[in-house]
């Protein structure tokens, strides 16, 4: 039924019972020409991929895990705007659900402090690959993670079906990632309200080297603006954001 499963114009759905990726699957649909708006589905991964090299496990049935495929017209700079636009377009979803959610910059979606899902975003020449694994049936998790995530079905009371999820997600992707040019002020709107970090005490990797400091908020480009001890604002973009206090 998810073949038959009827997306929001502009998007066309594939699929796959098992797979590996499906950011692999929808890099390969583009590399072969895939026009924009691909949706790859999967039943299972078998490797799904975090950032930073990590893993991302969810068991079969328990969560959603899906990548898009788009063709962005705007200048390539502004691609990692995207990343902004996912984590708030997952967020909003979520939200349509029932819990509070917040955006752990770049694009971590929290819960109560504790992560609901991941989002890694990939370029490819001449495309972007959004690729988004949520925790929507999961009641318990491994004990390493048992503080740190979270899932729908235990913010919700009961699980959500999965289709509603991506249904959700992707009327709010449409919106936000049609926003990285013109439209952006809105869009950094959206995520200052959401960003789980302004306040914070942080250790991070920035370009340059380890940066801690507090964090004051999200800069006009979408970089996270960190204050020093010494008092200097500093625009960053990282890749792993430790809190730490
Ligand atoms: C992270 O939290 O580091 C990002 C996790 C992203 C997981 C999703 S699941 C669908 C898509 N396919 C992958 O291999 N990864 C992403």
């Amino acid at each position: 039924d998810w073949q038959d499963l009827e997306l929001p114009p502009g998007f066309r759905m594939d699929f796959r019972e098992k797979t590996g990726s499906t950011n692999d699957d929808v890099r390969s649909a583009a590399n072969a020409g895939a026009v924009k708006g691909l949706v790859i589905v999967a039943g299972k991964q078998e490797s799904g991929r975090g950032r930073r090299g990590a893993a991302w496990v969810c068991p079969p049935g328990e969560g959603l895990a899906f990548s898009v495929l788009l063709r962005p017209r705007e200048n390539k700079a502004l691609w990692p705007r995207l990343s902004l636009a996912a984590g708030l377009a997952v967020a909003e979803a979520i939200e349509r659900l029932g819990p509070l959610a917040e955006v752990k910059w770049p694009n971590d979606v929290w819960v109560g402090g504790r992560k609901i899902a991941g989002i890694l975003v990939e370029a490819g020449d001449d495309f972007v690959v959004i690729g988004i694994g949520i925790n929507v049936g999961v009641k318990e998790f491994p004990l390493e993670l048992a503080d740190s995530a979270t899932s729908l079905a235990l913010e919700c009371g009961e699980a959500p079906e999965l289709s509603a999820v991506l249904l959700l997600v992707l009327e709010r992707l449409q919106v936000w990632s049609a926003k990285i040019g013109g439209g952006f002020e809105e869009l950094l709107r959206g995520f200052r309200v959401r960003c789980a970090l302004t306040g914070k005490a942080v250790r991070l990797l920035a370009a340059d080297g380890a940066l801690s400091g507090t964090v004051a908020g999200i800069g006009d480009g979408g970089e996270l603006l960190v204050e020093t001890p010494n008092g200097v604002r500093r625009l960053v973009q990282a890749d792993e954001v430790r809190i730490t206090g």
